[in-house]
């Protein structure tokens, strides 16, 4: 017995000491949507459940909605609960990202692709920097993120972007500077969301159709803290750029244990990855060389 409560209590610390010496994110404290939040557009089709700490938005055949945020940030880590559209969702986009306003404009994406019921929902990721994108990729979940809230997020700094699912990164965009690729670092952007119809390319390119009859579809969402550095939308730095968390040595790489879970995403769930699509770019983009893989 006293052996046996022994060995629990030290894996348990062994379990303690993985996580400590990992440089997660810090954990977004829920603050409800208003806070930091405004509806983007059809606000009628916006639900708040429990004096905002929870949201709903609604699409139906006439109109889809979305969000934003109230300030626009330079560097930080943004991240949002969310539940995806359940049961038979094909023709459905919901989107997470961050952009800035302007021409040249930098943008970080996140877009679940919906499906029929029972098929895997895809998490299509991009990033523009200066007005130019065409970097998906691809993958498939390991959950069903319309069954419970899963926390999507986003870090930003100077030296690297992390997109993280739960607590694994799914995706790195190294600064390639360097190598001639431009870097979001002087622009500031706000967080959006919203869910709209695209069945002319969401599920299976185009061939599954947005199934009216199943309308209203409904994504939720909950923890709207925002933990970036808030600028206007004109500013080229913020005030304690450098000085805080997500500025620190352990956020300017993935640690040992990140970078092994990115290469089990890469191995068991990538459905595509601009980077080794030789068709499209014979010549291996800059930044993928930044990517041990390739
Ligand atoms: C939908 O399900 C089909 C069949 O399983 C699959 O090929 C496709 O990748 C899934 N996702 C989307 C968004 O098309």
């Amino acid at each position: 017995m006293a052996s046996s409560s022994f060995f629990l209590c030290l894996c348990f610390l062994s379990l303690y000491s993985t996580i400590a010496m990992t440089a997660q994110p810090r954990k977004p404290i829920d603050v409800p949507f208003q806070n930091n939040y405004v509806p983007t557009w059809a606000s009628d089709h916006i639900k708040y459940i429990n004096g905002g700490n929870e949201v709903q938005l609604y699409l139906d055949k006439y109109t889809g909605t979305g969000f934003q945020s109230k300030g626009s940030y330079l560097f930080g880590h943004f991240s949002m609960r969310m539940r995806l559209v359940p049961g038979d969702s094909a023709g459905t986009v919901t989107a997470f990202y961050l952009s800035s306003q302007n021409s040249e404009h930098d943008e970080i994406d996140f877009e679940f692709l919906g499906n029929r019921s029972g098929q895997p929902y895809i998490l299509q990721t991009n990033v523009f920097t200066g007005g130019k994108g065409d970097r998906e990729q691809r993958i498939y979940l390991w959950f069903d993120p319309s069954k419970g809230y899963h926390y999507y997020s986003i870090l930003w700094n100077l030296y690297q972007i992390v997109f993280f699912v739960d607590d694994v990164p799914i995706r790195v965009f190294k600064n390639s500077k360097d190598l001639g690729v431009r870097f979001p670092f002087n622009q500031p952007m706000k967080i959006y969301s919203s869910l709209w119809n695209a069945d002319d390319w969401a599920t299976r390119g185009g061939l599954e159709k947005t199934n009216w009859a199943n309308a209203p579809f409904i994504a939720a969402y909950q923890s709207f803290h925002i933990d970036g550095c808030e600028a206007s939308t004109e500013a080229k730095f913020c005030a304690t750029q450098g000085k805080r968390w997500w500025d620190q040595k352990e956020f300017q790489d993935l640690d040992g244990l990140q970078y092994r879970r990115l290469y089990w995403v890469r191995q068991k769930f990538t459905i595509y990855n601009y980077c080794s699509d030789r068709s499209r770019y014979p010549a291996v983009p800059p930044e993928c060389h930044r990517d041990r893989d390739f």
